[in-house]
């Protein structure tokens, strides 16, 4: 059991001990009343009684907590758990705790209650999943239950998105990507994935795709998502673009060999959109939502494509390629093209797009780069509010001018040097997004976002997300998820 507890508490809060055996509720009375625990952040009491263990937990004064605190803390104290105690844990929320604040430490340990292992032998004397209960006074008791199953939805994608991340290349690459994506939505009625094969792909003429994904054995396919399809036929909605390079190796430009493996979570966007299906399915949004993943594996061979050649596009536009390793951007001009078909109210597109994004911002925020201001400032409050970060980035045009200026094509591949080379990305990527007329008749670029997630979507070993153990992060799924269900 675990009871987090504000500071400066002297004695036991009422409900700390109901239906605790006698012999425990004098333990854990005593705890409360030592001078050992006084509630501040961070410490903690473990209070050994016969069938129970109670741990006394910190959070602080009532009045510094926010959602992240308490979420965070929700999130490492269920990382300091070990299963040798047991496996069924309640955390007793008593004086003090409002909904919002309960639900986020709930959230915390919901999101970190997650491990990749199915390569793993199994644990011999393995005991199971956690089952966790939240108790709460009875008047908070109806809404608890419900925001934390909302937590619980959502985090299955979260999950979702991880577990893909996480596989390694050789297990999932484009058509297997595809392929759980058409069983994900099987039996599902208001939810319809598509798969554009190689051939498929060839036939729209999406190069853009193509070329980064021919060298490999594994070939390129598109998978579209959409959710409730026949819902508001005509009007606009959402479209969420990923890239999902399945494996990174820089192609002909290939890579170092140092970290190389880190390339398997190249395709992070594609797996948060994924994801993102999956959490708004499972809290039964009712709007229509459309999404795309651009899926290749960048490898070199004899059939890749290789640095000087000039590509053909979805959208008419040729693209000369000078580094082959910059892939994500030449996928996601065919992705991004398509997206603007759909009659889309607005179009993000999420990347592990730029080394150059980890250098700006390191693992703390997302880089944000947006032609809609509006679009920005609310991906950046539903960011803040769920805490993950975006960070507005500016999209300057002397970035789209270097990468415009190819001699022998509409647009070059990379930039002129090395500075900006986040905002660089940015700069090819919208020469992709479509224009439209608006009302007054006059041309307008579709609002669009470019969420550049390389530092965000995998930790490995790090601490700036607790709310990961290690490996893929899911990130942008609860934050997407909130956007599109609050409009
Ligand atoms: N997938 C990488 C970016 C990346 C780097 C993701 C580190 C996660 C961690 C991307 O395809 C890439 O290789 N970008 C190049 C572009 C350059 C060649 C213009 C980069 O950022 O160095
Ligand atoms: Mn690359
Ligand atoms: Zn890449």
């Amino acid at each position: 059991m675990i009871i987090p507890v504000f500071e400066g508490l002297t004695k036991a809060p009422n409900n700390a001990t109901v239906n605790l055996s006698r012999s425990a509720s004098i333990a854990v009375k005593s705890a409360f009343s030592s001078e050992s625990f006084n509630g501040e952040m961070g410490e903690s009491l473990s209070v050994w009684t016969t069938n129970c263990q109670v741990i006394l937990l910190g959070l602080g004064k009532q009045e510094d907590l926010t959602t992240k605190k308490s979420r965070d803390n929700g999130a490492k104290c269920f990382a300091s758990l070990s299963k040798k105690h047991g496996t069924e844990i309640i955390v007793r929320f008593t004086t003090g705790w409002k909904v919002e604040m309960m639900t986020a430490f709930a959230e915390g340990m919901i999101l970190r209650n997650y491990t990749f292992e199915k390569y793993k032998k199994k644990d011999e004397d393995d005991k199971g999943p956690w089952s966790l209960v939240y108790q709460t006074v009875e008047r908070y008791q109806k809404s608890l239950n419900l925001a934390v199953n909302r937590s619980y939805d959502i985090a299955t994608g979260v999950h979702l998105a991880r577990d893909l991340g996480n596989e390694p290349a050789n297990r999932l690459y484009p058509e297997e990507f595809g392929r759980r994506a058409l069983e994900w939505a099987k039996g599902k009625k208001n939810v319809e994935v598509k798969v554009w094969d190689y051939k498929r792909l060839k036939e729209e003429g999406m190069y853009g795709l193509i070329e980064v994904g021919k060298g490999s054995i594994h070939k390129p396919c598109m998978v579209f998502f959409h959710l409730n399809k026949d819902i508001d036929n005509d009007s606009e909605v959402p479209c969420i673009v990923g890239k999902g390079i399945t494996f990174d190796s820089g192609g002909i430009s290939i890579k170092g060999s140092a970290g190389m493996d880190e390339m398997k979570l190249d395709m992070h966007g594609s797996a948060t959109v994924f994801g993102l299906f999956q959490a708004l399915y499972a809290t039964g949004y009712k709007g229509r939502v459309n999404g795309i993943t651009c899926m290749a594996e960048n490898m070199p061979s004899a059939e890749a494509y290789r640095p000087g050649d000039v590509i053909n596009t979805y959208s008419g536009k040729t693209i000369e390629v000078l580094n082959t390793d910059a892939e994500g951007r030449n996928v996601l001009a065919d992705g991004l093209w398509k997206a603007g078909e759909l009659n889309p109210s607005y179009i993000i597109d999420l990347a592990t797009l730029t080394g150059s994004i980890v250098i700006a911002l390191g693992h703390e925020a997302t880089g944000l780069f947006s032609n809609s201001q509006s679009l920005s400032q609310r991906i950046k409050e539903v960011g803040d509010e769920v805490d993950e970060i975006s960070w507005p980035m500016p999209l300057l045009p002397a970035f789209e001018k270097q990468m415009t200026d190819s001699k022998i094509a509409d647009v070059r591949n990379q930039g002129k040097g090395r500075w900006g080379g986040a905002s660089q990305a940015a700069g090819f990527l919208k020469q992709f997004v479509q224009e439209r007329e608006n009302n007054e008749g006059e041309k307008k670029q579709i609002p669009w976002a470019h969420l550049d997630i390389a530092g965000t979507a995998g930790i490995w070993g790090g601490e700036t997300n607790v709310t990961v153990g290690h490996g893929a992060t899911g990130v942008q799924v609860r934050a997407l998820h909130r956007l599109i269900t609050q409009e």
